[in-house]
């Protein structure tokens, strides 16, 4: 999105050829410095004519602090030598006249690679590691598939080349560990001994890594009695470290809003909430919506996942969304394959790619989760099955 400043709303028609349809103009100082600071995507400010030069330098100067990899072009009538050296020394990046589409085009395009290598030299620094996303896999009923689709996301994240952690937050009967055959290292209650101090070398000596894929996974403690021993901001520490060295942390959860999947809902960029077709799971999913409304979770941040799609039992998609005034994004077909892969202990989406479960995982994955953080995700062949239509 490029941010135009100008005291004319109606200004954008005019600079359409070069700066595209996204264009917001905002007409005061203090609003673009607040839409820069909120949105971490905003990398052009074109500042119109009828701003002053002064006013211009002085953005400028604090953007080139704040945020060095936002681009600021300034429009003016006729170019200057004197405007054209103040705006330099101030960090506007070029000046552009007014009427000359096809250059302000040219500088609008070299704004954006200058910026793009800045965002990137910033990512090798680690600064986008400390934006990872954390996606919470969840419903209230139980036996739905969020283990199963919690576990092969996670594995199709990580054997993507993602740096992905596994969160069990099922803390009383969790079995991401068994569902992959792997033996923990630690558990999430022996994270209770570094509350207040967890680093990564703490949550290293805690995860297992699943060979294969490269995912790295924390289980709880296999006495379910230990569950009541860890306490809520333990778990708030551990999701926000692991975002810090992870690009995305994947949680699973028990089929009940317990104090832990608060926390994880609460600083989750991404919730995916489970539904089968029978009218006991959409129930439960239609008050848990019910519930993240109360809490005021962003409805941006959630999709609708139809898990086991195709059995016939009476009940159809259509029925599913005019229950829960929610269109499904994405349906996942009932396989005899998933529940044999998950009694061998490997995750499907990469042990039989063909698998049409395990296709419609892998897209689940790759666009609602890839996809929406920014991830350039390959193309594969439509596939008749996985993303629906949206139902506006
Ligand atoms: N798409 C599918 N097709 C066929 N079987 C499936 C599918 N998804 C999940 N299952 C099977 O359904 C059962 C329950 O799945 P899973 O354990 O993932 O549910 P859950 O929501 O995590 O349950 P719980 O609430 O007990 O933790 C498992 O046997 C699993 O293999
Ligand atoms: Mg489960």
């Amino acid at each position: 999105m490029t941010i135009l400043w100008s005291l004319d709303p109606r200004v954008s028609e005019t600079y359409r050829f070069a700066l595209g349809g996204g264009v917001a103009v905002l007409t005061h100082a203090p609003h673009i410095t607040k839409a820069v600071d909120e949105s971490a995507d905003q990398h052009l400010v074109v500042i119109g004519l009828d701003i002053g030069v002064d006013p211009a330098c002085e953005l400028a100067e604090r953007l080139r602090v704040d945020r060095p990899e936002v681009g600021v072009l300034l429009l003016r009538q006729r170019i200057d030598v004197n405007v054209l050296a103040q705006a330099l020394r101030s960090g506007i990046r070029e000046v552009v006249q007014s009427d000359d589409q096809t250059t302000l085009a040219d500088a609008v395009r070299r704004s954006e690679q200058l910026t793009a290598q800045l965002v990137g030299e910033g990512a090798g620094r680690g600064d986008r590691e400390s934006h990872g996303r954390i996606i919470t896999v969840f419903s209230a009923k139980g036996s739905v598939g969020k283990t199963t689709l919690s576990t092969n996301i996670a594995a199709h994240l990580a054997a993507s080349g993602a740096r992905t952690l596994l969160v069990d937050l099922d803390l009383m009967f969790g079995d991401v560990a068994i569902s992959l055959q792997l033996v923990p290292a630690g558990t999430v209650s022996d994270l209770v001994g570094m509350r207040g101090h967890l680093d990564r070398a703490g949550l290293e000596s805690v995860v297992a890594t699943h060979e294969q894929t490269g995912l790295d996974v924390i289980a709880p403690s296999s006495d379910p009695a230990d569950a009541e021993r860890v306490p809520a901001d333990v778990i708030l520490e551990l999701l926000r470290t692991a975002r810090t060295h992870y690009t995305y942390v994947v949680v699973d959860t028990p089929p009940s809003f317990t104090e832990h999947v608060l926390t994880a809902l609460d600083v989750s960029d991404l919730t995916l909430l489970v539904a089968t077709l029978d009218i006991p799971a959409v129930k439960n999913l239609r008050l848990a919506i019910n519930t993240l409304d109360t809490l005021g979770a962003s409805k941006d941040s959630r999709v609708i996942v139809l898990n086991r799609s195709g059995i016939k039992v009476g009940l159809d998609v259509d029925e599913v969304e005019t229950a829960l005034k929610q269109s499904v994004s994405v349906s996942i077909p009932n396989d005899l394959g998933v529940p044999k892969a998950a009694n061998r202990g490997y995750p499907i989406v990469v042990q039989d790619q063909r698998n049409p479960a395990a296709v419609a995982m892998r897209e689940l994955a790759d666009q609602e989760v890839r996809a929406r953080f920014g991830e350039p995700v390959e193309q594969g062949p439509r596939r008749g099955f996985g993303r629906r239509r949206s139902r506006a």
